[in-house]
């Protein structure tokens, strides 16, 4: 029965990959995508355990490292998922991505032992899975280290030289082993090692900020790695998901540095804006002027009698916790009969998807979220903006400076508005590190202090208006 059952249960895994990864593009359905694509894997993996057979006829055995590995791994997993801030999700996906390039990496190892004289194609699947899974590990340590502060940047003198040896060597191992110069263990833990030290040196330099481009990449290196692991194993249900995850991986590595206006090897090798010493010394040298401040009463009553709000949300609401005093300022105007709606700008915020996922969390309506193109044609007809701790998705030296880091990057186009609140703590930068021309401008009205402090202090006093 196994013969076909097992078969049948492969694919039906890859079925509800493919449709659990289609609903995930969607808000609406991106939660039962998710059920889905885990129900397909359970059946994938429940089948494997106990219909799989080799060519003894064997069954697997090994029951109870097996079900205590899944219980063991289930535990920890759903804790950490449960526990973990939103602001923090990056971090979690790096750990756990970096666990797939373990797997991976130990799939090889263990593929090269159980098989002493492998035909070279079959070595070439051990070795290049080995390679990749091991950097996709070892450069996801780094970034999840980077990401919770435990590892700071660091240039590394001549890193790139380094790199490009590092590479050559593995090359080099590489052919050595699977061209038969060799059958010394030692050559394959070499290549191991040498992968090793690549992924941590080549994640080492990158800005901390820059983590979920890099997050995203290795991510997809993990598919790639898993996909090896389909090869040698010939089961058609890894294959497909580590096609999808190396592919779905690769698009959003590229989707972000589209909307950043950067390219890969910009965000890899180079260094994005005035960063922390821009940062630290409250701005860049440019003078801009001056800068107005609003009264808290005053944004009220501006709101309330505007008949189109649009929302900016950024980094710093998701800083602020401040998503359900959002929806809470967003009813309250509503119920006076003023049209709101989110304008959200693809790179918003730290990870792909952030304001979505923050609002969502605070049941906002996804018919409010505008996209940016969307946002960008309804600005003009918008009587108020109101920025929640965003800055450089706004910032008008995107269009306007030639000379600056971030332009190219589309912008939400805010001045297009009657009048633009901005929140935020202090005039500090965003991201970049770099100044923004937009709160010195004559429609701009800045409104200081904690996004979530500021916008309870306005629905209390909308509610006197
Ligand atoms: P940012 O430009 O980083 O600006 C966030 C602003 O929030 C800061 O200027 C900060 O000013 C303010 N802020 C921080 N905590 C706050 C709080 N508690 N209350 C109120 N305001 C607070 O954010 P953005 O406009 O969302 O832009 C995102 C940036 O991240 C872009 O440069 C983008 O390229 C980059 N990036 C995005 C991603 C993805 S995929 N989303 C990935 C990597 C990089 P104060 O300190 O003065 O309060």
């Amino acid at each position: 029965m196994g013969n076909i059952v097992l078969p049948l249960s492969y694919l039906i895994g890859s079925v509800t990959f493919i449709i659990g990864l289609k609903m995930l593009s969607h808000p609406d359905s991106a939660r039962r995508g998710n059920l889905v694509a885990a129900f397909g894997m359970t059946i994938a993996i429940l089948a494997t355990i106990f219909l799989f057979r080799d060519h003894e006829g064997n069954a697997l055995g090994n029951y109870l490292w097996i079900f205590g590995g899944l219980i063991i791994g289930s535990i920890v997993g759903t804790l950490a998922a449960k526990k973990v801030q939103m602001t923090a999700m990056p971090e979690m996906v790096s750990l756990f991505n970096g666990m797939g390039g373990a797997c991976a990496m130990l799939i090889s190892v263990v593929e090269y032992h159980h098989n002493p004289s492998p035909a070279t194609g079959t070595l070439i699947v051990i070795v290049l899975g080995m390679i990749i899974g091991t950097v996709s590990f070892a450069g996801s340590i780094i970034a999840w280290g980077k990401l919770n502060g435990k590892i700071k940047d660091k240039t590394i003198p001549a890193g790139q030289a380094i790199n490009f040896l590092l590479f050559a060597g593995i090359v080099a191992l590489a052919v050595a082993v699977i061209g038969g110069f060799s059958t010394a263990p030692a050559l394959f833990y070499g290549i191991l090692a040498l992968a090793a030290l690549y992924g941590i040196l080549f994640v080492m330099p990158i800005g901390g900020a820059d983590m979920p481009v890099v997050i995203s990449l290795l991510n997809s290196f993990t598919g790639v790695a898993a996909a090896f692991g389909g090869f040698l194993y010939d089961n058609p249900v890894m294959l497909t998901g580590g096609i999808l995850v190396g592919s779905a991986g690769t698009i959003l590595t590229i989707l972000m540095c589209k909307a950043m206006n950067r390219s890969l090897k910009n965000v890899l090798i180079g260094s994005f804006g005035g960063g922390a010493k821009a940062a630290a010394s409250g701005g860049g040298d440019k003078q801009q002027g001056s800068y107005k401040e609003i009264s808290m009463n005053d944004t009220a009553v501006l709101m309330a009698y505007a008949s189109k709000v649009m929302i900016i949300p950024g980094y710093g609401l998701a800083v602020a916790q401040a998503q359900h005093a959002c929806h809470e300022l967003e009813k309250i105007l509503e119920d006076k009969g003023v049209e709101v709606n989110y304008g959200i700008h693809p790179v918003a915020g730290r990870m792909p998807g952030h304001m979505n996922v923050l609002l969502a969390e605070a049941d906002v309506p996804y018919e409010k979220l505008k996209e940016m193109e969307d946002a960008n044609d309804e600005m003009g007809q918008t009587n108020v903006v109101l920025i929640l701790g965003a800055n450089d998705v706004v910032n008008p030296a995107a269009k306007d400076d030639p000379a600056s880091p971030i332009y190219g990057m589309p912008i939400l186009e805010v001045e297009k508005a009657e009048h633009v609140i901005v929140n935020k703590r202090s005039m500090k930068p965003g991201y970049a590190g770099i100044e923004n021309e937009l709160f010195f401008k004559p429609k701009t009205s800045m409104l200081f202090g904690d996004a979530k402090k500021v916008l309870q202090d306005l629905v209390s006093e909308l509610k006197q208006v």
